[in-house]
């Protein structure tokens, strides 16, 4: 939930570390520093507040070297105040550090260390990853074995990059949250991520769980178990171009805006080997957390409708308590592939005996690699936190699955429409916009659907409590009658998404209820009956039933970033959040 960045080469370190961190400062941005070895020594600059603003008081570039590591951070151990901004380093001032994870040892090693003379100056558990160095390289010289010595004291999760004084090298170490090596000529990197990378290389190597690295301007290696490793390197077919705003005011609505050419790419996906695995018998269940979660849902009702086979869709956070430990394949569905809660429940499974289908966006991500059959959806670098077009893409990937599996040709074509049908909501986005003006001055949402519907509703409502901190829900519509209806009244807002299709007569008399009890109705439908039901309202293009959870995403995401700029908020780094949540 941090971003890391390191740079070793020719070119001048802090500039190439600025660049990558406003590149990753999608995983956090409640602080932010940068080290820099120049001339033998290491100089740092960092601060509470987004990159640009620390950038513009502080003058990162005054950094000079072409050896640095740089940080971009999320709060997890300790407030967020200038002290405990990485890097961080030891007494001696010598050994520097940045980390992203929880050291879950820290207590104890904190005496230990403060035992011993130590003086740690923060509150943070990657301070004393610093000291435990020093610690250890005062017995032995060679400092990569002392770092190793280091870790092997550490319980938790980590990605760890180290920049010390002793020599033209940085250091790693993984045990959790990701890191990718990228390799130049006559340079290297070293990044949580590989949008940092792309303006500098293509060529990558992930680094494994338990992999310790060192990497110089020469190359790098890598050390599994205390010995040298081989790792495979990559390259990667996103281009610098993708994860630039192009134009656009934010992240948020390029993103947006990209789905009808990405759902293309989507529905294009390789699910052959998934859809052989799932041809096999045998229980099977979805693991996902959030949006990825909700597109799960999706996949649930269509593998049951279309092919007749059952599954559960588990939160990843809930997998341990509630599976039975007995599934023969897991679904694990995950935009960045390195989500702390589904990458520990995929691990469960596997020591179960499942096998696991990946259905991602990142190639190469933790979850990639540790799959048995990849869908890769195609959605390419998706940079703000907010998930838009990765669901509709997860959700034409999953439907691709189930539609190959059970042989639905005509309504694989027809999905092909969906690219079309958000196309005309995108033209129509001014309409959106006016609606949203409408819309701001209200405080509590509730977003309704049926069947296919109701995911949508579901992500609907996250949408706008993420990027607008309004009070969102969603329910399936007819629960509203068992509970939530007594919260309804004037100025409270209904959201309705009303397709004309099997659910359309139920959610009918759901809007009438709703309408009873004076709640402020905005109706999304192809139907003019329903739209007639509510002065607010947005015509929906007709689309095919299995595509309508694709094209209703669209307009409720619109609705949640425009509502979000007029309240003043950035819709790409909502309080609170970070893109890739590699914590539990
Ligand atoms: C979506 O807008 C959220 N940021 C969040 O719910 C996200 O979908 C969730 O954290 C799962 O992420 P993943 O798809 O990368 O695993």
């Amino acid at each position: 939930m941090c971003g890391i960045i390191g740079y070793i080469g020719y070119r001048k370190a802090s500039e190439v570390i600025l660049e990558g961190l406003c590149k990753l400062e999608y995983r956090g941005y409640d602080s932010a520093g940068i080290a820099t070895l120049d001339g033998g020594a290491i100089r740092v600059i960092k601060d509470i507040g987004r990159i640009d603003d620390i950038h513009k008081q502080k003058d990162f570039l005054q950094l000079g070297g072409n050896t640095g590591i740089g940080h971009t951070r999320w709060a997890t151990h300790g407030g967020v105040t200038q002290k405990n901004a990485h890097p961080h380093s030891d007494c001696s001032g010598k050994i520097f550090v940045i980390h992203n994870g929880v050291i879950e040892n820290f207590d104890g090693l904190r005496a230990e260390m403060e035992k011993k003379g130590h003086r740690l100056t923060s509150e943070t558990d990657t301070e004393l990853v610093a000291h435990l160095i020093e610690e250890e390289h005062r017995k032995e010289k060679e400092f990569g074995t002392a770092f190793a010595a280091a870790v092997s004291r550490l319980s938790g999760s980590w990605s760890l990059v180290v920049l010390h004084e002793g020599a033209q090298e940085i250091h790693l170490s993984r045990n959790g949250p990701p890191l990718v090596l990228g390799i130049g000529k006559g340079e290297m990197f070293c990044a949580s991520d590989v949008p940092a990378l792309l303006p500098y290389t293509k060529q990558v190597v992930f680094v494994e769980d338990g992999d310790r690295a060192r990497i110089t301007k020469d190359g790098f290696e890598v050390f599994a178990s205390g010995k040298r490793a081989q790792r495979k390197e990559h390259t990667i077919t996103w281009t610098a171009q993708m994860a630039e705003k192009g134009g656009y005011a934010h992240f948020c609505l390029k993103e947006i805006f990209e789905q009808p050419s990405k759902i293309r790419e989507a529905l294009a996906a390789d699910v052959g080997a998934a859809v052989e695995m799932l041809r096999e018998k045998g229980s099977i269940a979805v693991v996902a957390c959030g949006t990825s979660y909700y597109a799960g849902l999706v996949f649930k009702s269509l593998l049951q409708k279309k092919t007749g086979i059952s599954c559960d869709v588990i939160i990843g956070s809930e997998f341990a308590y509630a599976s039975a430990g007995r599934e023969k394949i897991v679904v694990a569905i995950s935009q960045s592939g390195e989500t702390a809660d589904t990458l520990s429940a995929v691990k469960l499974a596997k020591k179960n005996g499942a096998k696991i289908i990946a259905v991602t966006n990142v190639v190469g991500s933790s979850l990639y690699r540790q799959a048995d059959a990849n869908v890769v959806i195609g959605a390419g670098p998706e940079l703000a936190v907010v998930a838009t077009k990765s669901f509709t893409c997860q959700i034409a990937a999953l439907s691709k699955i189930a539609l190959s599996l059970s042989g639905d040709r005509k309504t694989l074509e027809e999905l092909k429409m969906a690219s079309e049908q958000i196309e005309s909501v995108l033209d129509r986005a001014p309409e959106i916009e006016k609606l949203a003006d409408r819309l701001v001055k209200r405080r509590d949402f509730f977003f309704i659907g049926r069947s296919l519907s109701f995911p949508s509703a579901l992500e609907g409502a996250l949408k706008l409590k993420e990027i607008t901190y309004l009070h969102a829900e969603a329910y399936a519509a007819g629960e509203l009658k068992h509970g939530p209806l007594s919260l309804l009244e004037k100025d409270v807002v209904v959201v309705a998404l009303a397709p004309a299709d099997e659910t359309f007569a139920k959610m009918m008399s759901n809007i009438q209820e709703c309408k009873a009890r004076n709640a402020e109705l905005f109706v999304l439908s192809d139907s003019k009956e329903a739209l007639a039901k509510a002065a607010l309202h947005f015509q929906m293009p007709k689309a095919t039933p299995e595509a309508i959870p694709i094209v209703y995403a669209v307009p409720l995401q619109l609705l949640a970033y425009y509502m979000a700029v007029k309240l003043k908020r950035d819709p790409d780094k909502p309080r609170n959040l970070a893109k890739s949540v590699t914590v539990e």
